[in-house]
């Protein structure tokens, strides 16, 4: 092995990830008085978060009657009934608080007549407990409100002094033997240096894993680095079965046309013409939750219904909203319509079809943030030293299937509790803890090894052949031939990971092997996947299982923890929460309002 001068660095909390979730975490932890590093692999304003468009929800009642109980209900219902409840409680309580810190922080959100912030219609939110119109409760800065969030918390942060690593890709957990972490081995991109983040904290904030499948409106990046480092520590992964397909990606291209696209009046076509979601969703129509829609948009297309050439793909349709409404409102993805498409929105419907948009599943961690080493036996049992938030972690807010601008809110909500919480377990006077030493020999010996990987097959085809087995096999619907072909199929893929080649073996700006260590994080999650999905006989939220297509409250109300060793899945479960944070007396939801039920639109 070759031998590697390692830089020390030492802190009370160590944030790895700068998306808003990674930011609001930053921010709020150096707020704290901790003294805070962010570790990146990407420039903070790059961060996938970056590509939210729609917009963040919150009950703030700016255009119409709201109330965080609605808010929680209809995460309830958004989740299927895989939520955990005092997490859901917890969110639709706290997210008004968190936007206005938003607001305080500097987001210039869009605004009304009055001047408060503007907010729009989203799918699966609703009135009355789902009994009533639609609500106006995603708050926006026009398209491009992700990008707004980042740029605020990215200056709030370091106005706070919280110290960015940029450009640094971290490589492993440093874990004790007992499981405690501490701390965290980066690789500095720009220089090739290797270095050990101490810290009594480790908070990951790693994003999502969407390019395990081929077609996704996740950025590049998101190869669930974390949930990786989780899998190599021996640790769980939560409900992986559940991803989510986004209704309107571009045909192609795959880029996201906001849901905020419907939310301001625009609706779906078939080949004939036809409004369907009219017949699927008589109530919500086109603004019925998005794991609903996309089913609907998948069976019109199976149906022949598809528009098109080869009639499969669906049509958007925003020609008919007023120029000034789209140029004031949904500016960013005109133009993502124009250049990926081809489309004038103002004039022709934008080609779009379900793609890859998020993971409902991930590092499983209590409302804090606090990461659960969970099983059956010890479901609530934390991790000493490690937090995880943003779609990296499963709080679990959204359960089987997520609500359009839950994301936003998810991500500033737990990036703050987090750091509420860490300010009451982090000893700001403690020294902190030097790593153990053979944790960090594992790191930089699996480092080396994969710099000088002499294997057979090249990353970009292992890579290739893993995402097209996820997306035939691991789709909008699974049955149960896709599932047990598509577990063989990720086995094989994953046991080639021994036979990888790397063929630059520099240290500085080396993207061969940048992308195989991520290659090494996507696998873990890509397999957790296809299992998780394959265990569970019943459809729900964002699984639907066509040989099981009614939800299974008494078997399966419960979330699946994935344990991987190698190619090899072990599966375990744990119970939902469905305890609410507040009791009815203390001015709590009736829990009678959120009893599972059919879960129509
Ligand atoms: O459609 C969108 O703007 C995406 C929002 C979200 O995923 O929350």
């Amino acid at each position: 092995m070759a031998s590697y001068e390692i830089e020390q660095h030492s802190f009370d909390v160590v944030v790895v990830g700068a998306g808003g979730a990674g930011l609001r975490a930053t921010l709020g932890m150096a707020e704290q008085g901790l003294k805070t590093a962010c570790v990146t692999k990407v420039f903070p304003t790059r961060s996938h978060t970056v590509a939210a468009q729609g917009g963040i929800a919150a009950s703030l009642s700016n255009m119409g009657p709201d109330h965080w109980q609605w808010h929680m209900y209809d995460t309830v219902k958004g989740s299927d009934w895989l939520g955990d409840t005092d997490a859901m409680e917890y969110l639709a309580r706290e997210a008004p608080k968190a936007v206005y810190e938003l607001e305080h922080y500097g987001v210039p959100f869009s605004r009304t007549e009055e001047g408060t912030i503007y907010q729009r219609p989203f799918g699966g939110h609703t009135t009355e407990f789902g009994e009533g119109p639609p609500v106006q409760r995603t708050c926006a800065a026009a398209d491009r409100t992700g990008h707004a969030m980042l740029h605020t918390l990215y200056g709030q942060s370091l106005k706070q002094k919280a110290e960015f690593y940029i450009e640094y890709f971290a490589i492993d957990l440093l874990m004790t033997d007992d499981g405690r972490c501490q701390g965290v081995l980066a690789w500095k991109l720009d220089d090739g240096t290797l270095h050990q983040f101490n810290a009594k904290m480790v908070v990951l904030a790693t994003g999502g894993y969407g390019r395990a499948y081929f077609s996704a409106t996740s950025a590049h990046t998101c190869t669930g680095d974390g949930n990786g480092m989780m899998a190599r520590a021996g640790l769980p992964l939560q409900d992986m079965e559940f991803v989510q397909f986004h209704p309107t990606g571009i045909y192609g291209a795959g880029c996201l046309i906001t849901e905020g696209a419907r939310g301001e009046g625009g609706y779906l076509t078939n080949s004939e013409g036809e409004r369907f979601m009219e017949r699927y969703a008589p109530t919500y129509k086109d603004l019925a939750s998005r794991d609903v829609v996309s089913r609907c948009m998948t069976m019109e297309i199976r149906e022949g219904r598809g528009v098109g050439p080869n009639k499969d793909h669906i049509h958007l349709h925003l020609n008919h909203l007023p120029k000034e409404a789209l140029q004031l409102r949904l500016p960013g993805i005109s133009e993502s319509a124009r250049v990926f498409a081809g489309v004038d929105v103002t004039k022709e419907p934008i080609p779009v079809l379900p793609t890859v948009h998020y993971n409902m599943g991930g590092i499983p961690t209590n409302y804090w943030g606090e990461v659960l080493n969970a099983d059956a036996e010890n479901p609530t049992r934390t991790a000493p030293g490690l937090m995880a938030v943003g779609e990296a972690a499963c709080a679990s807010v959204h359960g089987a299937n997520r609500l359009g601008s839950n994301s936003l809110i998810d991500l500033v909500v737990f990036g703050r509790a987090a750091a509420i919480r860490a300010g009451q377990i982090v000893d700001a006077d403690a020294p902190v803890p030097v790593a153990p030493r053979a944790s960090v020999d594992a790191a930089v010996a699996r480092f080396d090894q994969t710099r000088h990987a002499g294997g057979a097959v090249p990353t970009a085809a292992l890579r290739l052949e893993m995402q097209k087995t996820m997306q035939e096999d691991a789709a909008v619907f699974r049955t149960e031939k896709t599932l047990a072909e598509g577990c063989a199929k990720m086995a094989d893929v994953a046991a080639k990971l021994d036979d990888i080649q790397v063929t630059d073996r520099s240290l500085i700006w080396n993207t061969d092997l940048m992308e195989t260590l991520e290659l090494q994080n996507l696998m873990p999650n890509a397999l957790t996947t296809i299992v998780s999905a394959e265990a569970r006989k019943e459809s729900r939220g964002a699984h639907a299982h066509e040989d099981f297509p009614e939800r299974d409250d008494k078997t399966w109300r419960k979330h699946t923890l994935a344990f991987v060793t190698g190619n090899r899945v072990q599966l375990d479960y744990r119970p939902v929460v469905t305890d609410p944070l507040t009791t009815l007396e203390d001015g709590g939801i009736d829990p009678k309002k959120i009893a599972p039920k059919a879960r129509v639109y």
